[in-house]
C-alpha cells in the first residue's frame, strides 16, 4: 500500500511512519522540519488554503493516517480558533477529498470525547460529552470525517511512546524527571487506557489491511490511574518510584478539564480482528527495549532508527 501520514514529525507520526515503511511505500507530511528519515516526505502546511487537495495530488496514496492536530490540551484552551481549523474543519476536508479519490482514510482521534463520568468502561455506542476545547475539537473532527466519508475510519486513541520533541508523552515526563532526581506529581484519581505507541502503530496497520470503517476504540488493553503508569515505568527503568507524589488533578492548577475515568472498551476491534490487543506489559516492554536501543536519542537526531 502506498500510505500517506500526516503529522510525520509527530509522536504517533513518526513511530507510524517509522513502522509502516517495512511493508508499505510511506509518504509523510510534516511542515518542513524532519531530515534524513527513510521515507519521502512532503513539506506542507496543511492550514494553506488546497493543501488537502495538493498533498493528496503529489502522493496518490491508497490510504491515508491523518496524524496531525494541536494535540495538547492547554495550546486548544489557549487558541480555540486554530484548535478548530485544524482539528475538526481540517480532517472534514481531507475525508471530503480522500472520498473523491478513493483513498481509505484513518482518522485520529481521542479518548478524551467523554467526560469520565459514565460506564465503567465506554463503548463506541455511548455518547461522548468533551470537557474541553481539545476534546470538543476532535470530537467535531470525528463527525466531519464521517459525514463527508462513511467509509472512513476514526480511531479513538490514548498512546506513551518516544517522540521526537523528547517531551511529547506522558512516559516521557515521568522518564525525563525520574532520571534528573526530580519529584513529580501522578494523578491518582485519572484512570486511562494507554498503548504503547508502536502497538497502536500495528494495529493502526491491520485496521487498514482489514478495511474496517467507522469508530473504534484503539486504546491499550488495561487501564490504569497515571500514578500507577508513572510508578509501573520507573520500575520497569529502575527509577525511584518514591519521587512520584500521589496527587488529585484537581489541584494541578491545569486549564484545561480533564476526565476522571477514561476507560475505553476495546471489544468492538478486538472482535473485529479476532485477536486481543497488546497488554500494558509489553507495550512496556517494547518502550524499555527502545530505549535501551538507543531508538529516543536517533529519533530526535536522525530518524532512521
Ligand atoms: N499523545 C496522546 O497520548 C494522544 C492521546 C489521544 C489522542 N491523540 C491524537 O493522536 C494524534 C497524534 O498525536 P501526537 O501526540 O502524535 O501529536 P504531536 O506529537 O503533537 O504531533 C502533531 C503533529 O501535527 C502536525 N501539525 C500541526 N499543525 C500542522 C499544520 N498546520 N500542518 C501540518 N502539520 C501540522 C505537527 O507538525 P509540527 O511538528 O510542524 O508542529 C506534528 O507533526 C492526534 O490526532 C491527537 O489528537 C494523541
Amino acid at each position: 500500500m502506498r500510505l500517506l501520514i500526516t503529522g510525520a514529525s509527530g509522536l504517533l507520526g513518526l513511530n507510524l511512519a517509522l513502522q509502516a515503511r517495512n511493508a508499505h511505500t510511506v509518504v509523510g507530511v510534516d511542515r518542513c522540519k524532519l531530515g534524513g528519515v527513510p521515507f519521502e516526505v512532503l513539506c506542507a502546511d496543511l492550514l494553506e488554503p488546497g493543501a488537502p487537495e495538493k498533498v493528496l495530488e503529489a502522493a496518490q496514496p491508497d490510504g491515508l493516517v491523518h496524524c496531525a492536530a494541536l494535540a495538547e490540551l492547554e495550546p486548544c484552551e489557549a487558541d480555540p480558533g486554530l484548535a478548530a481549523r485544524l482539528n475538526a474543519v481540517l480532517p472534514g476536508e481531507l475525508a471530503a477529498a480522500c472520498k473523491a479519490r478513493g483513498v481509505k482514510m484513518a482518522h485520529i482521534s481521542t479518548d478524551a470525547v467523554f467526560d469520565g463520568t459514565g460506564p465503567e468502561a465506554y463503548t463506541e455506542a455511548d455518547a461522548p460529552h468533551p470537557l474541553s476545547v481539545y476534546a470538543r475539537t476532535k470530537l467535531d473532527g470525528e463527525k466531519a470525517v464521517l459525514a463527508a466519508d462513511p467509509a472512513a475510519l476514526v480511531v479513538r486513541v490514548n498512546f506513551f511512546g518516544w517522540s521526537p520533541s523528547g517531551r511529547r508523552s506522558l512516559a516521557e515526563f515521568f522518564f525525563n524527571n525520574l532520571s534528573a532526581g526530580k519529584r513529580v506529581q501522578g494523578f491518582t484519581d485519572v484512570t486511562f487506557c494507554p498503548a504503547f505507541v508502536g502497538d497502536l502503530a500495528d494495529v493502526l496497520l491491520l485496521m487498514l489491511s482489514r478495511d474496517l470503517s467507522g469508530l473504534y476504540h484503539a486504546v491499550g488493553a488495561e487501564c490504569l490511574t497515571k500514578y500507577a503508569f508513572g510508578v509501573a515505568l520507573a520500575r520497569r527503568f529502575g527509577l525511584d518510584d518514591a519521587l512520584i507524589t500521589p496527587a488529585s488533578v484537581e489541584g494541578s492548577g491545569l486549564t484545561a478539564a480533564r476526565a476522571h475515568n477514561l476507560h475505553l472498551s476495546v471489544h468492538k476491534l478486538s472482535t473485529a480482528l479476532g485477536q486481543s490487543l497488546p497488554a500494558f506489559s509489553t507495550g512496556l516492554e517494547r518502550f524499555y527495549t527502545q530505549y535501551q536501543q538507543g531508538f529516543p536519542q536517533k529519533s530526535r537526531s536522525d530518524p532512521q532508527a
